[in-house]
């Protein structure tokens, strides 16, 4: 840690509490002063924050600088404001608990400026949500419009702070900004009615003047030109030429609506605001030694703008109402009298306008939620003070700073040399300047400077700035911190007027003047006026003046008074939190950027206490802790401690830092808490645990997320097995059903079986349904496919055979009817001339069988082989077929290869061109044929004519084909003679000749001795 700190420490030293020479105010200021030197304007002691005010842009706020100190430790980047902030912030998420951040420093330091660097930090880092960014709006809204009614123009700085500002900004457990609130402490109201040369009035007025609209300024009686204005131009320094007036106007117009101020509010504001430059301008003249006015148009406007009728008020500025014996009796004012009451009135109602402002703001900034909040709270006051003049708001103003001061050494140095002691820790004391001397002497009762003022303005009588001057010297003669005129030994006599008083400051030397003390400590507001006032017709000024203020015969509490009241209300709300600083520096009184002013500086190192906070931090010890609350948050780092320690929290922590090597002096432990001297060890211990903090949560994470399977899995398991054994009886059962159902089955088959002949009964009735099921099933698979297979038809059981025959049937009828359907018309009469010759010869004939398969041609010679003449011929009776024959001669029996030709009318023998024969069907006595293998055919023919040349012997190789055309062409078939053995013919009429027929191995014809033709033909196995 300390490696990479030295490593970025680029120039000077980062830390004060890291300077070697820590006692030595050189030794500071040169580092700051060499820092400064290249812009680096924050240093840290421990973590107190050092903050150089650089009077220049340094273009270090922006978002990317934001970002990167978000989250981040505090020591690991270089010192910043965002650094501060966000370590405030997290410590608050982390401990819940409330902080503040005191930023303190001289007037024009950079207290404001640092504040809003805060803000804008909190309003990017902090978690978001479109609810939340109209918070943070109005946050970071409420500044401009507080800025510019309660921040001015003054020697020190041009955006002087000249009201005291606390803000709570409240956080909802998760850290985001969700509301706020704000204190303001004593505003300086007499700068509405003077201010000092190159002063302003408060920015408003200006930004009135110069950035209204021409309309608004119109209605509100006003011109465009400060110099008309009595109360803007005292300090002689309307234009500024750091401040732009009129884009600031537009910016507080904005605020304002954004932070729910209707347009009535914003009117009625800015008529109470001219309201307050149109008094400055009444103007008194004398008249008998009485004040008269003479700002007729003044008294109009204000009039106009307050809703107070212009004789009512007029009366209210010149005239004071005294009461004399429940008499009221109307009294005159000289013109100084009239001054007064008016400028006293102008301070009341911008004062009280002022406090209805910050009212305001808070509504719109409350959270009316009753959610937990965490707050840290910004106090940014204004600063220690020292003019050429110092009156009575200078000395409130120092007071409250001698107040935080010592705010201050209460919780850092004394708290905490304190707490040594009580923890019985070694310890060298630190001395350092307790500036408690100085507020008692201001705030102490009875004795202090506050009573003694107040006294002196409740005094009957004539009491004065003087008389007051004279009691206080009279009480507190020979206070180290008081000298007066009267009081100081010769030398300092010289530097204090007569009517000053000089007090001894933590901060320095100031000198008062006494001139106007008493006034403004009573701050009185003629009674009538304040009556006049609550005639108002402005709500604003209805409110500012309620009538149930008491009345004035009870004194109101004087300014110092109430001053001192809520600085300690401040102070009991900042102890129950914890603290947080930014001192701010200024490098030089002339707001010069870039100059260090090694006097102005080391007298602001010193009256701050810079050097005995860093001897503290040196000599102390940077962090302490409870030893419960130690121990419970590190134990994790030693396997002793690990997960719980059994002894006291102190030995525990013995151990434990033991265990984490710290060194002798690096730490002490005390009566109840442990104490850490250096950061740095600190921080490496926080480093382990983080490691540590995450190995831990893997291993918890992987622990829990074994455990979780663990569990996953044996539950698997478990359904698993019960599923399994689920399953298994399931099955089993159905298993067993399945058997029992079986054994039934099974039984109820044999019991069937045996009954398969007895008629249906109970016993047989499924078994013979299922015989017939199966046998219909089976049959179907196995129907024959052609009406000829009669054979495959299956054997039916008994039961069936009925309905087997009547299936056998219907189904050869269903195979006839698709055959028949299936027949062409030519295959049809194919048919039927098969069927014709199947009568004839069939087992008549032994060749028969092979020429079923055989198909009949038309015809067996096509015309065209023919001879022309002899188609000529035959032709007109219509030739109907031919076929090539053998013919065998009547005589000798000489085979001759002839044409038989079929007509209508004859059959003709031809031979190529001759017809050799002509048979007319008419003459046609029968045709013969064997009963055996042999193709022969003879056609008996009438012989009564003797042309006629007797029968004709033919051999066909289409015998069948042959004889069914001729059947066909003759439409009788009753001529066909089957023969066994011999035919007779007629070789002529009245010559018989005698064919035998025989079968034989071998095919043949001769002709036998005996003159017999005889024709051997082999026999043909039947088909
Ligand atoms: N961090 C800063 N960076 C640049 N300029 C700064 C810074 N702080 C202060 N200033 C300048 O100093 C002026 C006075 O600062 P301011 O915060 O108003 O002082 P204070 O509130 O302490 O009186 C600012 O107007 C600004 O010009
Ligand atoms: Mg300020």
């Amino acid at each position: 840690m300390e490696g990479s700190l030295t490593a970025r420490d680029r120039v000077g030293i980062q830390d004060f509490v890291l300077l070697d020479a820590y006692t030595s105010e050189t030794a500071f200021l040169d580092n700051l002063k060499k820092r400064f030197s290249e812009d680096l304007i924050y240093t840290y002691i421990g973590t107190l924050l050092v903050s150089v005010n650089p009077y220049k842009e340094l273009g270090i706020y922006t978002r990317k600088q934001m970002d990167l100190y978000m989250g981040v430790n505090i020591f690991e980047l270089p010192p910043h404001i965002f650094a501060l902030a966000d370590n405030v912030y997290r410590t608050m998420i982390s401990e819940i608990n409330n902080h503040f951040i005191l930023i303190s420093g001289e007037s024009g330091a950079g207290k404001t400026e640092a504040s809003k660097k805060i803000l804008q930090f909190y309003a990017v880092s902090c978690l978001r949500t479109k609810v939340l960014d109209s918070v943070r709006d109005r946050l970071l809204l409420s500044n401009p419009v507080l800025e510019a009614f309660g921040n001015a123009k003054t020697l020190k700085n041009d955006n002087s702070s000249r009201f005291g500002k606390y803000m709570d900004i409240q956080f909802d457990h998760q850290g985001a900004a969700v509301g706020g609130h704000i204190l303001s402490y004593l505003l300086e109201k007499s700068r509405v009615v003077h201010q000092n040369h190159g002063e302003r009035n408060f920015h408003i007025f200006y930004q009135l003047v110069e950035g209204g609209e021409d309309e608004l300024l119109q209605w509100l009686g006003l011109e465009r030109n400060s110099q008309n204005y009595m109360y803007l131009v005292q300090g002689a320094c309307v234009k500024v030429s750091s401040i732009n007036d009129e884009s600031d106007w537009k910016t507080v117009q904005k605020a304002l609506t954004v932070m729910d101020f209707s347009e009535k509010d914003i009117e009625h504001l800015f008529a109470v605001i001219a309201s307050v430059l149109h008094l400055g301008n009444v103007h008194f003249e004398a008249s008998q030694g009485y004040a008269t006015l003479n700002s007729s148009e003044e008294i109009h406007w204000l009039s106009k703008l307050l809703g107070i009728a212009a004789h009512v008020l007029q009366e209210a500025l010149t005239h004071r109402k005294i009461e004399a014996k429940a008499e009221e009796v109307l009294s005159p004012f000289t013109v100084d009298h009239a001054k007064y009451a008016r400028d006293a009135l102008a301070k009341a109602i911008y004062g009280r306008t002022f406090t209805w402002l910050v009212n305001k703001t808070n509504e719109s900034l409350e959270n009316k939620d009753s959610i937990r909040k965490t707050v840290i709270g910004l106090l940014d006051i204004y600063g220690f003070e020292v003019f050429d003049v110092n009156s009575f708001e200078q000395f409130c103003i120092n007071y409250c700073n001698e107040k935080l001061q010592q705010l201050f050494i209460q919780l850092t140095i004394k708290s905490e040399q304190e707490e040594y002691e009580m923890e019985g820790i070694e310890w060298q004391p630190v001395p350092y300047f307790n500036n408690k001397i100085i507020c008692d002497l201001v705030e102490e009762k009875h004795r202090g400077i506050i009573s003694v003022l107040d006294e002196e303005c409740l005094r009957p009588g004539e009491p004065t700035d003087l008389t007051f001057l004279e009691k206080l010297e009279e009480k507190l003669a020979g206070h180290p911190h008081f000298v007066t005129h009267m009081l100081a030994d010769q030398k300092t006599r010289k530097t204090l007027g007569r009517g000053d008083f000089r007090l001894m400051h933590y901060a320095g030397e100031v000198t008062y003047s006494v001139t106007g003390f008493v006034d403004k400590n009573n701050d009185l507001l003629y009674r009538n006026i304040k009556d006049v006032m609550r005639q108002s017709k402005n709500p604003i000024v209805q409110q500012c003046f309620p009538s149930s203020e008491p009345d004035s015969k009870k004194r109101p509490e004087t300014v110092a008074t109430q001053f001192k009241s809520n600085l300690s209300s401040l102070t009991k709300i900042l102890m129950s939190k914890e603290s947080w600083y930014v001192r701010c520096l200024k490098p030089n009184d002339d707001k010069r950027p870039g100059h260090f002013d090694d006097v102005v500086v080391r007298h602001q190192v010193k009256y701050l206490g810079l050097m005995e906070h860093l001897r503290v931090r040196r000599a102390g010890f940077a962090y302490r802790r409870r030893y419960e609350v130690f121990l419970k948050r590190y134990k994790p780092l030693c396997p002793d401690t690990w997960p719980n320690w059994k002894g006291t929290a102190a030995e525990g922590v013995e151990r434990l830092v033991r265990h984490l090597g710290y060194k002798p002096d690096e730490y002490k432990m005390g009566r109840t808490k442990l104490f850490i001297r250096h950061p740095r060890t600190l921080f490496a211990t926080e480093d382990a645990y983080d490691i540590c903090r995450h190995e831990l949560a893997t291993r918890i994470q992987a622990k829990y997320k074994g455990y979780r399977i663990k569990g996953d899995y044996l539950r698997q398991k478990e359904a698993a097995t019960k599923i399994e054994a689920c399953w298994r009886g399931l099955q089993a059962r159905k298993e067993r059903e399945r058997r029992a159902w079986a054994v039934k089955v099974i039984k109820k088959f044999i019991k069937g079986f045996m009954n398969r002949n007895q008629p249906v009964s109970m016993d047989n009735s499924e078994y013979l349904a299922f015989v017939r099921q199966s046998y219909l099933s089976r049959l179907k698979e196995n129907l024959p496919t052609s009406v000829l297979d009669k054979a495959s038809w299956l054997t039916p059981p008994p039961i069936m055979r009925e309905a087997s025959a009547i299936l056998q049937n219907v189904y050869t009828r269903h195979l006839v009817r698709t055959y028949v359907k299936g027949i062409t018309a030519q295959r049809k009469a194919q048919l039927q001339m098969k069927a014709l010759i199947s009568d004839l010869f069939k087992g008549k004939k032994e060749n028969y069988p092979q020429s079923v398969h055989q198909p009949f041609a038309d015809t067996r010679i096509s015309e065209k082989d023919m001879n022309i003449r002899v188609l000529q011929l035959m032709c007109p009776e219509g030739i109907k077929y031919s076929v090539p024959v053998i013919k065998y001669d009547r005589n000798g029996f000489r085979s001759r290869f002839r044409q038989l030709v079929l007509t209508q009318i004859a059959a003709y023998l031809v031979d190529e061109a001759k017809i050799k024969q002509r048979v007319e069907y008419s003459s046609l006595k029968g045709v013969s044929v064997s009963n055996l293998s042999d193709n022969f055919l003879i056609l008996h023919v009438t012989c009564e004519d003797f042309k006629q040349k007797g029968d004709l012997v033919l051999q066909c190789s289409y015998l069948f084909e042959a004889l069914t055309k001729l059947c066909l062409v003759m439409k009788n078939h009753n001529f066909i003679k089957v023969v066994n053995g011999s035919v007779r013919f007629d070789i002529q009429p009245g010559r018989e000749g005698v064919i035998d027929f025989k079968s034989s191995s071998e095919s043949m014809v001769y002709r036998a001795k005996n003159g017999h033709l005889i024709v051997e033909s082999t026999q043909m196995k039947s088909r």
